[in-house]
């Protein structure tokens, strides 16, 4: 995209060629002036639900979209930290429209359970936000027996959007966001590994594994929702301190605490995603700071070809094995 001024653009390519000054706090801190964001869009009237919106960067988000004037469904496994994440907005962002659900999104029945009481509401859907999500430093199976960040980040989302269908798009287009993880740029797509076993786990190349499918994920969806008038993006927040990163990554976010990005920082793509009337124009994209991004920054995580033009279509049929089953 040459979508920058020629001197916005230098720094842009030079920070995303670097990787680390992309990822950290640099990378908004520096883009926000060359590239001279503007503020966000309002949002009023709009309805919009967050998954994972009672820690880090889904409640940062939630808020954020609120004090846009949006109204906002949480979603959070944790009664109480839902209620703390409610009382916290409602307290920060005066007249801030929120509410509730609770459910574990390891469990397909409580995902469709918060599907069935979304169409209950009968509210157009205006933005779907995919943020819930983990690292698991040891393996865990979920009520279906799927492997947890699988369920929680792939089977889960993909089982929302599908129940969520009928009040996505129509007369007023929607937006569905995953938000993903620049981990994903170390692994291949490869189906048969992304549900693991117990037997040699490893945590974050799982995670890393599943980050990726989310962007294959949520390019079939944007291909399968096009017609409805919905677009699908997925983005990567960076690298930003939340009690995310630091328990799942606890050396790396003690380390590189200094160049962590705020939680706003991390967030500002999905809130931007979630507003700008420009996300609107186009489907399919993987965004970092306001801009699409490559989805591979070394050779040997590309498919062929005939591999990658299938991959899409082969995921969407595993996960809906994966639903029937559970
Ligand atoms: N922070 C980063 O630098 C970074 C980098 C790349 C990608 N990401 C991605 O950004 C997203 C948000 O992460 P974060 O850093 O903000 O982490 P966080 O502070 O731990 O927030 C994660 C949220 O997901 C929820 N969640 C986890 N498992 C769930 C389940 N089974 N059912 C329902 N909700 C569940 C958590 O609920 P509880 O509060 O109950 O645990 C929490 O609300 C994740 O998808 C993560 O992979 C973050």
């Amino acid at each position: 995209m040459t979508d920058l001024p020629p001197g916005a653009l230098v720094v842009d390519e030079l920070l995303e060629a670097s990787v680390v000054g992309s990822f950290s706090k640099v990378g908004p801190l520096l883009r926000r002036r060359t590239a001279a964001w503007r503020p966000y869009d309002r949002m009023d009237g709009k309805f919009v639900v967050v998954t994972g919106a009672t820690s880090g960067l889904g409640l940062t988000t939630a808020a954020e979209l609120a004090r846009l004037g949006a109204r906002v469904r949480l979603v959070g496994r944790s009664a109480s930290k839902l209620d703390d994440a409610l009382y916290r907005i409602g307290r920060d962002v005066p007249g801030a429209e929120v509410t509730g659900s609770r459910a574990d999104l390891s469990d397909l029945t409580d995902v469709r359970r918060l599907a069935d009481d979304l169409l209950q509401d009968g509210l157009h859907l205006d933005v779907l936000v995919h943020n819930a999500g983990a690292l698991s430093r040891s393996y865990t199976a979920s009520p279906s027996g799927i492997e947890v960040t699988c369920a929680v980040q792939l089977v889960a989302p993909h089982l929302l959007t599908e129940l969520l269908t009928p009040v996505l798009g129509g007369t007023s287009p929607s937006r569905v966001l995953w938000v993903s993880s620049g981990g994903m740029y170390t692994q291949r797509f490869d189906l048969s590994t992304l549900d693991p076993g117990p037997a040699d786990y490893d945590g974050t190349v799982t995670y890393a594994r599943v980050k990726r499918a989310q962007i294959v994920l949520s390019g079939e969806w944007a291909r399968r929702l096009e017609p409805a008038g919905v677009v699908v993006h997925a983005m990567h927040p960076g690298w930003a301190d939340t009690p995310g990163i630091a328990t799942g990554l606890p050396g790396f976010s003690r380390v590189m605490r200094p160049l962590l990005r705020s939680p706003e920082e991390g967030a500002d793509s999905i809130v931007w995603l979630a507003s700008a009337p420009e996300a609107l124009t186009t489907t399919d994209g993987f965004w970092c700071d306001r801009r699409r991004r490559s989805e591979h920054k070394v050779p040997w995580t590309r498919l062929p070809p005939a591999a990658a033009a299938g991959a899409g279509a082969a995921l969407f049929d595993w996960c809906e094995a994966r639903v029937r089953a559970g």
